[in-house]
């Protein structure tokens, strides 16, 4: 039996990754570690958790006694660490926080891995470590910077990153790469483009345009919408993350995108017209609408109101997955159409969710990114 410890699994591609390893794989004990900052969620998990093959721990990545404490109680045989401070608009208000978790808290892991999985020294000095063992980073397509009108991102584009988000996660791979190279400590890198799917904190651009229609608030599109993001279906990522943990080859770092690439105004558009669509299909998704009236003509592109730019705000972002298709047979199986109507219903029946994760800091923040709209 496999002992996987997975970080950030009450966030949301953590908790994706929980749900489809549960899924998708027999005899396996997860444990989840997350220290529930307002990214995380129990809710999320709360049917995974019943489960007597996951336990759930709170605490910080970065706190070595907690780290410890698991690997010597759970004979640990993989480490995926989706924990991380997530979201660019808050690394712009608050860089230390995104040092400290994801640089820092990514060290930690590694420095306890590396102790643990160590079983003797060959000739050179180099650890030799218990057979089958692995730690994958999850990172981002954010570390290569900004592309121009052309061109993609592949694993050999040097490092770029324009954000604290992405410098920090940035110095996060790199510290995991240190740890392959100098002590030969079995990684991977994944570096993925935007995620989309349920779960998704209503902070990021789809789940926030989302909520805000619902509520009949603007749509806040920065700059003139002309950024571009390259976006996959979440279950796509999971797909992705498990394969590379399973199948890749270690000390690699695997690109994976999904051939999407959307202007922000296109995706806001495109969540207006379909939310009303399946509104006027199926008049029980109204109930989801918190204000009252039989017209849906309000839902338009009249909520659109174009604010102030981010500052350093990344172009465009567009990966080239070639070598993870080549090399391990994925390719994004959820044609862009088909899931964001799944994300779009599924906000729509999970109102409840929504209710509770933001019932936490969420207004205040809400408020001071974009005042009283
Ligand atoms: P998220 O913000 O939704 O979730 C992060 C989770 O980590 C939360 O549950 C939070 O409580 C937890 N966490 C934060 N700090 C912690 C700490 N110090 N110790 C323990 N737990 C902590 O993020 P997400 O969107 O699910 O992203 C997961 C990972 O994937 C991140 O590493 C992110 O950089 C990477 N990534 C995200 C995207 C995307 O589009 N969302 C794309 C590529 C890569
Ligand atoms: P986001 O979901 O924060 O992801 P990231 O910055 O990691 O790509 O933002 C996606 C894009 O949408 C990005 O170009 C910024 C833009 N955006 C808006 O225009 N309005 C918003 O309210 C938000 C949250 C993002």
């Amino acid at each position: 039996m496999k002992h996987y410890l997975v970080t950030g699994g009450a966030g949301f591609i953590g908790a994706n990754f929980v749900k489809y390893l549960l899924k998708n794989y027999q005899d396996i004990q997860l444990i989840v570690l997350d220290d529930l900052t307002y990214a995380g969620n129990l809710g999320t998990i709360k049917e995974e958790l019943k489960n007597p093959g996951v336990a759930f721990v709170k605490g910080d990545i970065g706190d070595p006694q907690v780290v410890e404490t698991i690997f010597e109680k759970h004979n640990i045989d993989f480490v995926l660490n989706f924990a991380a401070e997530s979201h660019v608009d808050r690394s712009i208000e608050n860089p230390q926080l995104f040092l400290q978790t994801n640089i820092l808290g990514t060290q930690n892991l590694l420095e306890i891995a590396k102790k643990h999985w160590t079983k003797g020294k060959d000739e050179n000095g180099y650890p030799v470590y218990r057979e089958g063992v692995k730690y994958l980073q999850v990172s981002t397509d954010e570390v290569y910077g900004s592309l121009g009108d052309t061109g993609y991102f592949t694993e050999k584009t040097p490092l770029d990153p324009r954000s604290p988000y992405s410098a920090s996660k940035t110095g996060a791979d790199l510290i995991v790469t240190a740890y392959s190279e100098t002590y030969k400590l079995p990684v991977n890198i994944t570096r993925c483009s935007n995620n989309y799917g349920p779960y998704h904190f209503p902070e990021k651009l789809i789940p926030l345009i989302i909520k805000n229609i619902l509520e009949g608030k603007k749509l806040p599109v920065y700059g003139d919408g002309s950024n571009v993001r390259d976006w996959l279906y979440v279950e796509d990522h999971c797909k992705a993350i498990a394969l590379v943990l399973h199948k890749g080859r270690p000390g690699e770092i695997y690109n994976i995108g999904g051939h999407n690439e959307k202007k922000n105004i296109e995706i806001v558009k495109l969540t207006l017209s379909t939310i009303r669509r399946l509104m006027e299909e199926n008049p029980v998704y109204r109930k989801a609408l918190k204000i009252s009236g039989d017209s849906l003509d309000w839902i338009s592109e009249d909520l659109i109101t174009y604010v102030k730019d981010r500052l350093g705000h990344d172009q465009r972002y567009a990966i080239d997955p070639a070598k993870i298709t080549t090399e391990l047979g994925w390719y994004p199986e959820t044609k862009f159409e088909d899931g964001i109507v799944k994300t779009i219903r599924w906000y729509l029946e999970n109102q409840d969710w929504v209710a509770e994760v933001t019932s936490g800091d969420y207004q205040h923040y809400y408020q001071q990114m974009y005042g009283n709209r």
